[in-house]
């Protein structure tokens, strides 16, 4: 069994288990994790086993729903006050990514919305909303995709940064969902992935999940993306994003901002690929938007045969940064192209998804 024969991230019902792809051995290694317990699901998230946003907010829902099985009451308010700690606690894995947090109230609506209900009831609509959480994961992923491939043409060359791909998902991914969607069509896209400092998810798993596909990819250093595209080679970026704001600033991994600025420059069409769940309308502005730190090994000590770096030199090392709203040309969700102004734009968005929910 390969890489195409499991999900990123599933409920398998049969072992009780949150299942993912352990996504720090990548590509050497393909193996299954089955996890069952909070601090396993806790820790696999922290230690990027599961990652990227959206795949972060499915592994949130089907985890808070198998630590509801475990809580051993009839009373409802004494689950509510198990669910919280649960969820609370599974909520600071890690600080950036919205869809961490979105995944966990949408559950917590659930029980709230059931109070005085017998417990084995709430747990078994808990579970029900873990399975469309992840459902509506791909359905929205895909609406992405042909939302975004309106924006290209057949042997565009096309730059990403970090994974937001079918690894950052349940399927397609965000940013790669529009090249998952073309290669199937014969558009014959030469895709450029950044390698991404200092985790590499560009490298390891952008490269590696593309080139399975069969798709023509072209690894870069990070520092080469300007002369991809001052060569001409590059007619779009798609990234995907943590948290959007709502004045259209956005989180992603760290180096995305100097990519727009280099696409500002060499006149690249910039997009965002967000699903709806990444637009957080109560964060104002970039500014606002909590960014992860990491262990300075990362960058001193990761992947180099010995340390590259001196003992005791200082290291700063986020794990995202912010993209201003006026660097990007549009943000790609499943309900359209949002385009500045952008409070505006995801107001309208919003409205259509309210109107006519695509799942
Ligand atoms: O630290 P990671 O690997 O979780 O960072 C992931 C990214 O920055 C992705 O680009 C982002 O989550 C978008 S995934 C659709």
């Amino acid at each position: 069994m390969g890489f195409n024969d499991f999900d990123t991230v599933a409920l398998d019902e049969e072992k009780n288990a949150l299942a993912i792809i352990d996504q720090t051995l990548l590509p050497g290694e393909m193996k299954m994790l089955y996890l069952t317990t909070q601090k396993e699901i806790w820790d696999a998230i922290y230690l990027l086993q599961v990652r990227g946003a959206p795949a972060i907010g499915v592994a949130a829902g089907i985890g808070i729903y198998l630590a509801a099985r475990e809580i051993k009451t009839d009373d409802y308010d004494e689950f509510l006050a198990e669910f919280e700690k649960a969820k609370d606690y599974l909520d600071s894995s890690r600080p950036t990514a919205v869809n961490l947090s979105w995944a966990l109230k949408r559950q917590e609506q659930v029980v709230l919305s059931m109070k005085g209900a017998p417990v084995p009831e709430i747990v078994e609509a808990l579970h029900q909303e873990a399975i469309k959480i992840r459902l509506e994961d791909i359905a929205v992923c895909k609406s992405i995709g042909e939302y975004g491939l309106t924006l290209v043409k057949p042997g565009d060359g096309l730059l990403t940064h970090c994974n937001a791909g079918r690894l950052c998902a349940v399927k397609y991914g965000t940013a790669t969902a529009p090249m998952y969607l073309g290669h199937e069509r014969g558009y014959n896209f030469k895709i450029f992935s950044d390698e991404t400092r200092p985790l590499l998810q560009g490298a390891r798993l952008t490269c590696f999940e593309l080139h399975e596909a069969g798709m023509d990819v072209t690894l870069l250093c990070d520092n080469m993306s300007a002369t991809a595209m001052r060569n001409g080679w590059v007619q779009a970026v798609f990234v995907g994003c943590d948290r959007v704001a709502a004045n259209g600033d956005a989180a992603n991994k760290i180096g995305t901002s100097m990519v727009a600025l280099a696409a500002k420059r060499y006149g690249v069409p910039f997009y965002i690929c967000a699903p709806t769940s990444t637009i957080d309308m109560n964060t104002p502005t970039g500014k606002d938007i909590r960014i992860e730190q990491r262990k300075p090994e990362e960058v001193t000590e990761m992947w180099y045969e010995k340390r590259m770096a001196p003992e005791g030199i200082k290291v700063f090392n986020p794990a995202f940064d912010v993209t201003d709203a006026d660097l990007i040309t549009g943000i790609v969700t499943e309900y359209g192209i949002a385009r500045a102004p952008y409070k505006e734009a995801f107001e309208d968005i919003f409205r259509k998804k309210a109107e006519n929910p695509i799942f």
